[in-house]
């Protein structure tokens, strides 16, 4: 566990085996790191005219044993143009320089770079950006390698600041430390493989975590019978090819008064997703092991709030189980009831996420939420329309959708809202049943939205597209942690008003 503290001024006094402080693309130097200049007669200044550091972003230096300083070193670090300093490229700066030392033996450091000004950094900000940052600098991916691993980072102390506030920055610290916990809860479970991250898996990972909080956390897990028995044939027929049983978990953080409307979460878990008899094709099909993408945020986001006590109830539902092709698959055509009567023809058995949604959607109509949200990695479309900068956001209920924009500013998880009209629910027409499961491709983000809104109708209802921002490719390959921020930060707010 790492501990975070503040400094106010005297930075030359702060024991600590590290400073990080920021120096612009033009030579100047934030006042910060003037103040750890004068004090040690100039050598940052020196060390800057000679060329030895340029400032970019990105880059750092590590200077050690500078005379007048209690700390044994200095961690500059680049914040690029001095007019270009934003939250964005101080928060970029805090994980470069967190990011370096989690690499040495370092323990303890102060984070004391040049901070944009108050309006978008207070002291609140700084405090859970830090404590967040330290999470995502001090994570390392879950490797199932058989070699040797490397050394855990050393770092379990930083210093923030400078602050005026101590009571901001400490809830601040709180927060932050929360959703970090939430992010690597999160982080985890996406990485891990299909074969180990089964619907069982999440179903035991929701049980363990719910052991951990008795006070606040209850768990029910529904197996295929009760399934069967909520009647949910959509849910039934993606699950029917597998051999791996599915699972429907319900998560209850009871921290709100008892009797207060709930907010909603529901999280599509496909632990695997083939296509089904509709098979995807080959190139990148690892990749659909993150499928189960919104589950994990649900289980994270519940993580969070248990963490936290907030005060406030808060539901997860999960309905989770892979999409396989094999003789008893769901097959392109067959009609099924969905757990609120409607009919749904599967034109297509890649369009599974929806399918599962549906059913939980309808399952949630009994808790009356206050706030419904559907988190799930949906559709290509959505990777097509925003790209992986932000999650896509659809609604019934616009102040809802404006208030989950605005919480993934704030957080620096950013969504962004697609239009929900009528004219899209249209394209779902089928001949045989009240609706086929895909509309073809135009505007494919949006319509698989208006299939989950025929399902949350007379509810506040808001859906999270997040194909593009949970996951990365290539050589970067692994979950993002995305969008445990912003759903963190509706939670706080929401249990603060
Ligand atoms: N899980 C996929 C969506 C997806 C695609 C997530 C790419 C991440 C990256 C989803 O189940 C799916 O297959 N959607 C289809 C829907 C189509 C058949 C209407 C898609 O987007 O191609
Ligand atoms: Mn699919
Ligand atoms: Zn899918």
């Amino acid at each position: 566990m790492t501990s975070f503290e503040v400094w106010t001024r005297g930075l030359a006094r702060l024991r600590v085996d590290c400073l990080i402080a920021g120096v612009f693309e033009d030579g100047e130097l934030p006042d910060e790191t003037r103040e750890i200049d004068r004090a040690s007669g100039g050598r940052i200044t020196a060390l800057v005219r000679r060329g030895d550091f340029a400032g970019r972003a990105g880059e750092h230096l590590l200077v050690p044993d500078l005379p007048g300083l209690r700390a044994t070193r200095v961690l500059l670090v680049g914040q690029g143009k001095r007019g270009s300093l934003s939250r964005k490229s101080w928060r970029r700066a805090v994980l470069t320089g967190l990011g370096a030392l989690s690499r040495t033996r370092i323990a303890s450091c102060a984070v004391a770079l040049g901070r944009p000004a108050a309006a978008e950094l207070d002291d609140y900000r700084l405090a859970s950006a830090t404590a967040e940052l330290t999470g995502v600098a001090l994570y390392r991916i879950n490797d199932l390698k058989s070699g040797k691993k490397p050394r855990a980072p050393a770092i379990n102390r930083v210093v923030a600041g400078p602050v005026t506030s101590a009571a901001a920055a400490k809830r601040g610290f709180a927060h932050g430390a929360a959703v970090a916990v939430g992010l690597r809860t999160l982080r985890d479970l996406g990485n891990l493989p299909a074969n180990v991250c089964t619907p069982t898996y999440l179903a035991n990972t929701a049980r363990a975590l719910a052991r951990r909080h008795p006070k606040t956390l209850r768990v029910r897990v529904l197996d295929q019978q009760a399934i069967r028995r909520e009647r949910m044939g959509c849910f039934l027929a993606v699950t029917q090819g597998s051999d791996e049983p599915p699972r429907f978990i319900v998560l209850e953080h009871r921290g709100g008064k008892a009797g207060a409307a709930p907010v909603v979460l529901v999280g599509k878990g496909i632990t695997f997703d083939t296509g089904g008899i509709s098979l995807k094709d080959p190139p990148a099909m690892d990749e659909m092991k993150f499928d189960m993408s919104g589950a994990a945020t649900v289980i994270a986001a519940l993580t969070v709030a248990a963490e936290l006590n907030l005060a406030l109830n808060v539901v997860g539902l999960v309905p989770t189980c892979e999409n396989m092709p094999s003789g008893c698959a769901v097959k392109p055509g067959d009609i099924v009831t969905s757990a609120s009567g409607q009919t749904v023809e599967v034109l297509n058995t890649d369009a599974e996420g929806r399918l599962i949604l549906c059913d939980a959607l309808h399952y949630a109509r009994r808790f009356k939420p206050a706030a419904l949200v559907d988190i799930a990695t949906l559709t290509g479309a959505c990777v097509i329309a925003l790209g992986a900068h932000h999650s896509g956001v659809m609604a019934n209920d616009d102040a809802l959708a404006r208030e989950l924009v605005e919480c993934g500013l704030r957080a620096d998880d950013r969504a962004w809202q697609l239009p929900l009209t009528e004219e899209y629910g249209e394209q779902l027409r089928s001949n045989f049943a009240d609706m086929a499961n895909v509309a073809g491709r135009d505007a494919g983000a949006i319509t698989a939205g208006a299939f989950l809104g025929k399902f949350t109708r007379g509810m506040k209802w808001a859906h999270m597209d997040i194909a593009g921002t949970a996951y990365l490719s290539g050589a970067q390959k692994g979950s993002t942690g995305r969008p445990i921020g912003l759903l963190s930060e509706f939670l706080i707010q929401r249990a603060g008003r």
